[in-house]
């Protein structure tokens, strides 16, 4: 038997060699000098270990081009994480700077319509210069079929994506079309006109970092949803973020072995609420208690912080949460708390993902500003998505419900299967104070001692309105629960919502207010 190696399999392995060099050893370099991995190293970070499987390693822009570089600058195909299938895209920024011709995004495309057709979820990992200037509209033609792709997929199956460097243009529609964003610290941008463009236009100076920096995004912009001190920790999110979240909106969300008592009560939810209505409490402190312990996994922590949203377990089973935080604005609603858990109920809707809400809001945030940048329209999007979810949905009052934005934060009036309150929920049309301006404005008015009448009609409209219990024996409430007994008061109702076979009306597709 020969020992020397058929030469076609030898070519096979040249080929392959030259293929995973990218472009070269002096780039990968300079890639790595930015603190940046490539692409096959980031795959491989993600990825479970030897599970990736590369679709087209050897496909090039223009097949004529002796010096055309294998890939084509985006390394595209299909592993695992942590057992799971999903389809991949990785930009390789050191093979003519990760642009973008029609060939590579033909390449994208073919993983996403592999995504949508079998229902896997989809991650892209970006770092492009944006269109391959050489290729003129075909390569706008290229970035147009991957966003019809991305607009095709949405609600199929979970997409994310990763930016671990420049993403400019037209290009950060891709990821604006999907559902996660996740960005690295300090080394990714996205804009839609660079820092030049700006200063020529508006005359504001400012650098990338300040114009489309992954802290501008995901505190000031709401665009990024994670962000990864360095690209480790950036993939590393998107793996935690896949235990949560099922292939595809046909699948159950995922459950995993319950890791605590289900009937575990937590004492100190009795004595959370502050005696003061305005003295504020934290809500993570409710979460943290209620919810399997370790499991909460928070989306947006950094924007619009008076609105909370995030995955968690209760039991072992993945669940959305939807709260406020009164510690911010008092957990009013304004504008960009309203896109905030408008987006995140449609996404849990979408992957069968049952809603918990805990609900604690004086009311929509007043002011001009948000008047005219259209609160009414903004606010509207929290309504339409509860009352589209037809996932189990289970709100809580925990102190203030009053007026719209008691309605919107998933009421019985809006579908809840099951809305609790704390007995120290105040539900009313409007706070004692307003109440009284309102209903006693006259009397006030002729008072010789205004203030002390106003204190006692507070007091009295407190006892009249200000109590669950009003809304309790209307049936509004199915149940006032000891705080608690939250979390087993949940996992009961939960279990029991387990199928749902609620469904909206057939339609083309509603008009969300967007
Ligand atoms: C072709 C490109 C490229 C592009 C970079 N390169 N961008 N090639 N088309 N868009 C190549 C460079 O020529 C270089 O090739 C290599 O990639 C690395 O680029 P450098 O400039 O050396 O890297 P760096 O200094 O890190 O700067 C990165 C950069 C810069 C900031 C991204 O390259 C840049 O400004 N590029 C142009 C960005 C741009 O204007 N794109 C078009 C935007 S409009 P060699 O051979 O030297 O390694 C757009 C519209 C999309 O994208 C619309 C979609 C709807």
């Amino acid at each position: 038997m020969s020992q020397i190696e058929d030469p076609r399999l030898t070519a096979l392995k040249e080929m392959r060699k030259l293929a995973e060099s990218g472009g070269g050893a002096a780039r990968i370099d300079r890639q790595h000098a930015k603190g940046r991995m490539t692409a096959r190293e980031r795959l491989a970070e993600l990825l479970d270990t030897d599970s990736f499987h590369e679709v087209q390693p050897f496909t090039v822009a223009h097949p004529d081009e002796e010096d055309a570089i294998l890939g084509d600058g985006v390394v595209t195909g299909y592993g695992t994480i942590d057992g799971r299938k999903v389809l991949v895209y990785a930009q390789d920024f050191t093979v003519y700077g990760g642009s973008v011709s029609l060939a590579h995004a033909r390449k994208i495309v073919q993983v996403q319509e592999m995504a949508l057709h079998n229902g896997f979820p989809i991650i892209g990992l970006l770092d492009s210069g944006g269109a391959r200037i050489q290729e003129g509209v075909m390569s706008l033609q290229g970035y147009g079929e991957v966003f019809r792709h991305n607009a095709l997929t949405s609600g199929v199956v979970p997409q994310i994506s990763v930016i671990l460097g420049p993403c400019a243009g037209g290009a950060s529609y891709s990821p604006a079309l999907t559902d996660f964003v996740v960005m690295t610290d300090k080394s990714s941008m996205m804009f839609i006109t660079g820092p030049d463009v700006v200063k020529s236009v508006t005359g504001e100076e400012i650098d990338h970092e300040g114009l489309g920096g992954a802290r501008v995004h995901a505190s000031i912009s709401g665009v990024a949803h994670f962000v990864g001190e360095d690209e480790a920790h950036a993939l590393a999110l998107v793996r935690q973020l896949l235990t949560y979240l099922p292939p595809n909106n046909v699948t159950a969300a995922p459950t995993v072995a319950p890791s605590d008592d289900p009937s575990r009560t937590a004492s100190a939810l009795d004595k959370l609420i502050p005696e003061a209505p305005n003295e504020p409490y934290d809500m993570y402190d409710v979460i943290l208690a209620v919810m399997d312990r370790g499991s909460w996994f928070e989306v947006q922590a950094s924007w619009a912080q008076n609105a909370i949203v995030g995955f968690a377990r209760l039991n072992g089973r993945a669940i959305g949460v939807v709260a406020q935080q009164p510690l911010v604005l008092a957990g009013a609603i304004d504008i960009d708390a309203s896109d905030k858990i408008a987006r995140f109920v449609r996404f849990c809707d979408a992957f069968n993902l049952p809603l918990i809400t805990l609900a604690d809001s004086p009311g929509f945030l007043p002011g001009v500003g948000q008047e005219h940048s259209g609160i009414i329209r903004h606010g509207a999007k929290i309504i339409y998505a509860y009352v589209e979810a037809t996932v189990p949905k289970i709100s809580i009052v925990t102190r203030k419900g009053y007026g719209g934005a008691y309605i919107v934060m998933g009421s019985k009036s809006l579908g809840a299967d099951v809305h609790l309150a704390w007995p120290t929920a105040e539900i009313a049309v409007m706070g004692p104070d307003g109440a009284v301006s309102v209903l006693n404005r006259r009397e006030l008015a002729e008072a010789e001692d205004p203030e002390a009448l106003r204190a006692e009609l507070v007091a009295r409209y407190r006892e009249i309105h200000a109590t669950p219990y009003y809304s309790a024996r209307r049936g509004v409430l199915d149940n006032v629960i000891e705080p608690a007994r939250t979390r087993p008061e949940l996992i009961a109702a939960l279990e029991t919502l387990q199928e749902q076979t609620r469904s909206v009306p057939p339609k083309k597709h509603g008009l969300m207010p967007v």
